[in-house]
């Protein structure tokens, strides 16, 4: 079934005629009803009114969505009250395996109509909606921390942010062969998705992008104020396969020339020499006083890169992805285990998709998951499940809080990973 076209969900559709709105997906080929739609989901997160060219970026970026508005008839507005747009993105999870994830984006509810149960209609829409087409799990990033445990997501990937003083750091990475080049977003699409699809594929927590999501990563999108002071470098490794890029723009400048600010759009590397070029790059840029990035791995090396670990400081640390589990034993036969072992879970959740007791055993790195009516070993809450399952190391502090119970340190042992997952963009 295609899922732009999957029907709406009766229980949510019900619930809104309930209080006299109306549910109903978006026809992408319809332009007039997309372009309210996107002024609402601009607004919703306090935008500015979109011009012509920004809808006209919408209608192609949202077409291949399933987009979906909650609509007040008797209103004043024919745009909608409520928006939310799904699309199945490959997630990729510990092992490799990329996993078709319901990804749920444009979230908003018109402050004229907050508080009255649209958000629980549209979310509990979505969550149903996948499960019917079989997915074993949605995945968001958000905006509040507060909102999306109801729902059974939790967080699954941190992020950091970054500032160096490069006036005070000297390189002290290793050798940065191949060859940077600076070129022009409209030049180099085609390629930078290339080498994003590997970045993407090659640690667990990432996505698979739309090519709507890896443009906005090369360049600025159309109509962006900030566009002509983006600059574009590629690395291309001494055999000539273009293995990164970066997109950063400079600011500041004006009261001392020497003391600009870089900040980084985005940092792509496929390969370690790919990384180690990019960052060099940055830091010995002349002029510039300082670099900021955001959406880093917990792991980023740059204290490692430079010769003072207090010039490169973590300026921010917070949750990214959140994962929330509909399907327990695909979702966990999905990703591979550092550790073999057998563990019963006992899963609570409210919503339903989840819960159960199931045997998890690993056997080389592989799952086997199957319902059980053993005694449980771990006690746990869907959230946590989502927040432990690409590995991340949350279970002990969760088990210390008093929101995972019982062998808490056999879970931890199997489903934590060396190398911690990171997502690197926004969706
Ligand atoms: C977040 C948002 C979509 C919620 O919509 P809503 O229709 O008001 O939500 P609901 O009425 O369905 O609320 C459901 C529950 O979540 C709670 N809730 C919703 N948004 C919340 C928030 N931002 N902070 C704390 N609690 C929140 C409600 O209090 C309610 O709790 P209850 O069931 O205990 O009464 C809306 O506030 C919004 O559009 N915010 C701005 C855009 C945004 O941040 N979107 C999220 C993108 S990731």
């Amino acid at each position: 079934m295609d899922f732009r076209t999957a029907p709406l969900d009766d229980t949510s559709a019900q619930a809104l005629a309930a209080t006299g709105l109306r549910y109903a997906l978006v026809d992408a080929a319809d332009a007039d009803a997309l372009d309210g739609w996107t002024r609402a989901d601009f607004r919703g997160f306090h935008g500015r009114r979109p011009s012509p060219e920004q809808l006209a970026g919408a209608r192609e970026n949202f077409a291949p969505r399933r987009n979906t508005g909650v609509y007040d008839d008797a209103g004043a507005t024919t745009d909608p009250v409520g928006t939310v747009n799904t699309w199945p993105a490959p997630l990729t999870v510990p092992g490799g395996a990329r996993v078709d994830s319901w990804a749920i984006s444009s979230v908003t509810v018109a402050p004229t109509h907050r508080r009255r149960g649209i958000a629980t209609a549209l979310l509990g829409g979505e969550l149903r909606t996948a499960h019917a087409l079989g997915l074993p799990l949605a995945i968001l990033t958000v905006s509040e921390s507060v909102i999306y445990g109801r729902w059974g997501f939790g967080p699954a990937t941190w992020a950091t942010a970054w500032s160096v003083d490069t006036k005070r750091v000297r390189w002290s990475g290793g050798d940065t062969p191949g060859r940077l080049s600076f070129t022009e977003p409209e030049d180099y699409e085609e390629t930078g998705a290339q080498v994003l699809d590997r970045v993407m594929a090659d640690r667990p927590g990432e996505i698979g992008l739309e090519p709507y999501l890896a443009k906005r990563l090369v360049g600025p999108l159309k109509g962006d104020p900030e566009a002509d002071k983006a600059r574009l470098v590629r690395y291309d490794s001494a055999d000539g396969e273009p293995e990164g890029f970066v997109s950063y723009s400079l600011k500041g400048g004006d009261e001392d020339f020497t003391r600009h600010t870089v900040e980084v759009r985005y940092l792509a590397a496929a390969t370690p020499e790919a990384l180690r070029a990019l960052w060099r790059f940055l830091l010995e840029l002349d002029l510039v006083a300082e670099v900021k990035v955001w959406t880093r791995g917990v792991d980023e090396p740059l204290q490692a890169l430079v010769n003072d670990v207090r010039g490169a400081r973590v300026t921010d640390l917070e949750d990214h992805l959140w994962v929330r589990i509909l399907n327990v034993p695909a979702a966990l036969q999905a990703r591979t285990y550092e550790r073999d072992g057998s563990l019963v879970l006992e899963v609570a959740d409210e919503l339903g998709f989840a819960a159960g007791r199931y045997r998890l055993t690993v056997q080389d790195g592989r799952a086997t998951v199957s319902a059980t009516d053993d005694p449980a070993d771990v006690t746990l809450p869907v959230t946590a499940l989502g927040s432990a399952y690409l590995g991340h190391d949350v279970v002990r502090g969760l088990a210390l809080a008093g929101r995972i119970q019982g062998y808490a340190d056999a879970l931890d042992r199997l489903f934590r990973t060396a190398v911690p997952p990171r997502l690197s963009t926004w969706f």
